[in-house]
């Protein structure tokens, strides 16, 4: 692989072009490129070695032309960015030096030149799976906690709904809702995800057994969502943790009760759209008193410490548990991606660049 000690051959996923509709494998291509292992002197960079990347539904707008400044487009022809966990190979930052573990932004691909990482944090926990800071320990972890304590502002025996719930988002959002003491629903779009699936050699219903979910269903094989969501929520529902939008938005409405909360954290079902959906039973938020407020994860993450103070304990005494979806190679990358948007993934989807 190496000419000479310094330059690499560095395998990337490049954006062919900006996408239209539902992405596809064949908007990216994977070609190897070649990388110097030294910064430049002088210059306040670091040069890191990928190790896990993030499949995140976000990456979606980023594949777009657009000139939204928080979700600003890829640039075609160039490797595709995201959230991943790197080691340092070379620094040219104070901060930082070789063999350091970090996450956060980073190219899709094996090694990049990272100019300005100070917006990266530096792994200090290396006792739980690195992977974890693409999920649980990383943004989509940050996005579950926050949402959920913050923004729902749960109280125990409250009903709870979260929809994409077997997710990097959902399944957390539904164990932190056990944890509270609150009742919770998740659905999710395959028998796959709501019932049997093998894992350790064994047959568990991910939601309820492996998550500790009351209950869940298929929303595909519903053929009227508010009837499903009445069965599941006879006395309606305190807190929605929405995913989806949509129709899916529309039924929760109706069932929503006095002064219930909705998070909106995502609309996926949107996203491909060129002509998004409406919404049409919105006047549920005036006359049931709903608060329905949005978040974004990056206004959280300066309390970064203070949710792994949080979560790191539950996940060393197994009161939570992650499933993960891993993609090996970059090579697969492209599809793990593009499985976000059908439901492929069961669990976080992520992929293994390097092992170390
Ligand atoms: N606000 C924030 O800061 C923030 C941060 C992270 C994520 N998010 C949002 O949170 C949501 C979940 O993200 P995640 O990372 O946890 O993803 P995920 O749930 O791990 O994966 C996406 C899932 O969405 C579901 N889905 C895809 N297309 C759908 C459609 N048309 N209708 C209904 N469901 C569909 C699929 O599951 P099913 O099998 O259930 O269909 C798919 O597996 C997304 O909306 C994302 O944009 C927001």
């Amino acid at each position: 692989m190496a000419a000479n000690s310094e330059v690499l051959s560095n395998k990337q996923v490049i954006l062919k072009n900006y996408v239209e509709g539902f992405p596809k494998e064949t908007d990216m291509l994977v070609k190897a490129s070649s990388i110097s292992l030294k910064v430049e002197e002088g210059s306040n960079a670091i040069l890191v070695k990928n190790l896990y990347l993030s499949c995140d539904p976000y990456m979606r707008a980023r594949m777009s032309f657009n000139q939204d400044p928080d979700f600003s487009s890829f640039t075609p022809g160039s490797p595709i960015e995201g959230f991943g966990v790197a080691k340092v190979v070379d620094s040219g930052h104070p901060e930082f030096k070789k063999g350091d573990l970090v996450w956060g932004t980073t190219g899709w691909e094996e090694y990049s030149l990272i100019k300005n990482p100070q917006g990266l944090f530096k792994i200090h926990h290396t006792d739980v799976p690195l992977s974890y800071y693409t999920g649980i320990l990383g943004m989509p972890g940050m996005t579950a906690w926050a949402g959920f304590y913050e923004i729902c502002a749960p109280k125990k025996g409250e009903y709870i709904y979260v929809s994409a719930a077997s997710g990097a988002v959902g399944q957390l959002v539904g164990q932190f809702a056990k944890l509270m003491g609150c009742y919770v629903v998740g659905s999710a779009g395959s028998r796959e995800k709501v019932w049997l699936i093998p894992m350790q050699s064994q047959l568990v219903e991910l939601l309820k057994n492996k998550f500790g979910f009351d209950d869940a269903f298929n929303y595909k094989e519903e053929n009227d969502l508010d009837a499903a969501l009445k069965r599941c929520f006879p006395e309606g529902i305190d807190i929605y943790f929405e995913h989806v939008g949509g129709k899916m938005l529309d039924a929760v409405l109706l069932n929503m009760r006095l002064h219930g909360r909705i998070a909106a954290c995502g609309m996926i079902s949107q996203y491909n759209l060129s002509q998004p959906e409406g919404v049409h039973n919105l006047m549920n938020v005036v006359y049931k008193r709903i608060r329905m407020e949005g978040f974004v994860v990056f206004d959280y993450f300066p309390q970064y410490s203070r949710f792994l103070d949080a979560v790191l304990p539950y996940i060393r005494e197994g009161k939570v548990v992650y499933v993960e979806d891993v993609a090996d190679g970059l090579e697969n990358a492209p599809a793990a991606l593009v499985g976000l948007f059908s439901g492929r993934n069961v669990g976080k989807q992520l992929v293994v660049v390097s092992r170390e």
